[in-house]
């Protein structure tokens, strides 16, 4: 019988990722827009529901192959968020799950280009967000902060002009993010906003979504070019050691996603995940477009756990990763650190060799 069969006869294994203190980096708030919250918006602002819904199979969800295919049905069904409210709601939604979830801490992602662009003014999105994440840090005990990611299918002008929109909200956003259809759309050509963004004291992150044309190239560039803080997916620097390295001595995080990844590639990337993490890699798990890939924290540990030989102890590492990696004060590091310190002391001696 393999390791992977045998964690899967665990009947503790669902309860056990269920009680681990998580931290969410990589989840993007117009990805959290569920079915059921679309159908809500719709009817509250008196538009047709987005036609994306009318063809979505209730048991196995949308239908998408690749990156591309996905945002084709993204970018639509925002047309119901259109006020402030619209968006606490939004927030509100995702946060109340994650707790639910015993995430500690989230960052996340939201792109205001995509509502700007169909004349959302951007203090809207941003006003709406800021009010979810206070309310739920307040009634919830939920840590979150705002990464603002810059659209990389639209120009570096229009990149530009949305970071000096976003000056005056300051204190609401942690960091400046890259998203959106990679296609022939390099990290490179957005080094002078990311250049701004930096002595604007934003901190950097970029996506390197998972088998892309020019994958290796694009990681090169947001390394060195771009000198981001972490990388949003980036698991095929497996494919060259000496990018593993530099990774690896920069103490640069990867954001994995492995529910994603089974649905915009072929593979879910468990095994380079596994791979990468057991060479001193700092990455992490988590959900992307929960609403859309139907799976939240837990369901991605869960994925791990069952289809890896990740072992226990291995899963509280890629937990320990997300808070050492996280844009948090360190006295909130260290206290999510302890809290999961004190649940692998509590839980894991109790199992054979910790698997
Ligand atoms: N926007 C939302 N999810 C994304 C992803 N996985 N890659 C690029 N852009 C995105
Ligand atoms: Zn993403």
């Amino acid at each position: 019988m393999s390791s992977d069969e045998h964690r899967r006869e665990e009947p503790d294994l669902k309860p056990w990722i269920a009680g681990m203190p998580k931290a969410e980096l990589h989840v993007h708030l117009e990805g959290c827009l569920t079915p059921q919250l679309i159908r809500q918006l719709a009817e509250r602002n008196n538009i047709s529901v987005p036609s994306s819904l009318s063809s979505l199979d209730q048991s196995s969800g949308y239908s998408f192959h690749d990156l591309t295919t996905f945002l084709a049905v993204y970018y639509p069904n925002m047309a119901v968020l259109q006020t402030e409210h619209d968006f606490r709601d939004l927030a509100l939604d995702y946060l109340t799950r994650a707790h639910a979830q015993n995430v500690k801490h989230v960052e996340l992602f939201f792109d205001p280009q995509a509502h700007t662009s169909r004349g959302v003014p951007f203090p809207t999105v941003i006003r709406g967000y800021r009010v979810a994440l206070l309310l739920a840090q307040r009634t919830l005990g939920i840590s979150a902060s705002l990464i603002m990611c810059i659209l990389r299918d639209q120009s570096p002008e229009y990149a530009m002009a949305t970071l000096m929109e976003a000056l005056p909200f300051k204190d609401a956003i942690i960091g400046i993010g890259l998203d959106s259809d990679e296609r022939n759309n390099p990290p490179s050509k957005f080094a002078a906003v990311f250049q701004r963004a930096s002595k604007e004291g934003f901190l950097l992150t970029a996506h390197c979504d998972i088998d892309q044309v020019n994958s290796i190239d694009h990681i090169r560039q947001v390394i060195h070019e771009i000198q981001v803080d972490r990388i949003d997916h980036g698991t095929n620097i497996v494919e060259d050691d000496s990018l593993v390295d530099i990774v690896r001595e920069k103490g640069i995080g990867l954001t994995c996603c492995p529910i994603s990844n089974s649905v915009v590639t072929d593979d879910f990337k468990g095994k380079e995940i596994v791979d990468l993490l057991r060479r001193g890699v700092k990455v992490t798990i988590n959900s992307d477009d929960p609403a859309y890939f139907r799976g939240y924290a837990n369901e991605n540990m869960e994925k791990m756990a069952t289809d890896t030989d990740v072992t226990r102890k291995e899963l509280v590492q890629l937990q320990r990763n997300a808070f050492n990696i996280s844009w948090i004060s360190s006295w909130r590091r260290n206290h999510f650190l302890s809290l999961l310190d004190e649940y692998e002391n509590r839980t894991i001696p109790r199992m054979v060799n910790g698997v």
